[in-house]
């Protein structure tokens, strides 16, 4: 292996340390930084990203709840809920773990998030705002945690090719947005590809830096990599494993044996863009907390 590793784990707990004395320094000033999670149903991963989410707040000494409701409650019950939570002064920030069951419509309860709340950045307000290069918007924590990643990292994407691989509302579109920003950080030439681009190939071949967030095991290999480019892996996909003791294993959306051969600089999954998610959650509610009237 040829690579280096982008370490997330390592980024991500510099960030919470500097988020430490913020969240002290406003609950001296009475405003203990407030987080509530929902999770609606048992999906088992969004379990995992929920157990790790409220972990991290109560370590930085938030006040966090994560508040779990039946697979088949009612679309209209969950908004009643996010209506108290947009009431309630303690909560700075509110996050509702995707995906939704199959009776609930995303948008319809995403756009019932107060934007002032919307810490994953997900309401229509905060993802204009992003556009436009608003900062008071929240920035979805994926995207923003990857651009930390790179720039924590030594890796400036100032007219740097980067290629995305997906164009989900969740990392593909604002990650894009993100790094095409006239802003410190940013400044990419920026192509997105998705499941209808031809030759995918061509396009991951030439970039700089390729972030994948195809949602797909390994489907990215070395060959479709330029030597010396930068990789960012979003993707986490359980693949079977009767050798593994819990009966599958962690692999990206890139395959990472043959990439790290290959590349310059890649993320590992896990470890690589996981923790930034997770650090730049607190980031945001630490944002919220600060900005709240
Ligand atoms: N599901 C997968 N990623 C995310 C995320 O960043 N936020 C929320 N709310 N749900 C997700």
């Amino acid at each position: 292996m040829s690579a280096r590793i982008l370490d997330g784990n390592a980024v991500g707990r510099a960030i919470r340390e500097e988020l430490r004395a913020e969240v002290a320094e406003l609950g001296a000033r009475g405003r203990v930084p407030g987080l509530s999670v929902v999770l609606v149903g048992e999906n088992p991963a969004s379990e995992v990203y929920v157990r790790m989410k409220g972990k991290a707040a109560d370590e930085l000494g938030m006040r966090a709840a994560t508040i779990r409701l039946p697979v088949e409650t009612a679309e209209a019950e969950l908004l009643a809920l996010l209506d108290r939570l947009n009431a309630d002064a303690a909560v700075h920030g509110i996050l509702v773990q995707l995906p939704l069951p199959k009776q609930m419509k995303t948008d319809t309860v995403l756009r019932r998030l107060r934007p002032e709340k919307d810490v994953d950045g997900f309401h229509p307000i905060n993802v204009g705002k992003l556009v436009i290069g608003d900062r008071t918007a929240y920035r979805p924590c994926t995207p923003a945690g990857v651009q930390e990643l790179l720039l924590r990292c030594g890796i400036d994407p100032r007219g740097q090719h980067v290629v995305i691989v997906g164009r989900s509302l969740i990392v593909g579109r604002p990650v894009a947005n993100i790094l095409l920003q006239d802003a410190p950080g940013a400044n990419a030439t920026v192509t997105v590809c998705h499941t209808k681009t031809q030759h995918l190939a061509r396009f991951t071949r030439d970039a700089d830096i390729l972030i994948v967030a195809a949602g797909r095991p390994e489907v990215i290999t070395g060959d479709m990599i330029r030597p010396g480019g930068v990789v960012v892996d979003v993707g986490v996909n359980r693949v079977d494993d009767p050798a593994a003791e819990k009966g599958y294993r962690l692999v990206g959306d890139v395959k990472f044996s043959e990439a790290a051969e290959v590349a310059g600089a890649i993320t590992p999954v896990p470890g690589g863009v996981g923790p930034m998610t997770i650090a730049m959650l607190m980031k945001n509610t630490v944002q919220a907390a600060r900005q709240a009237a």
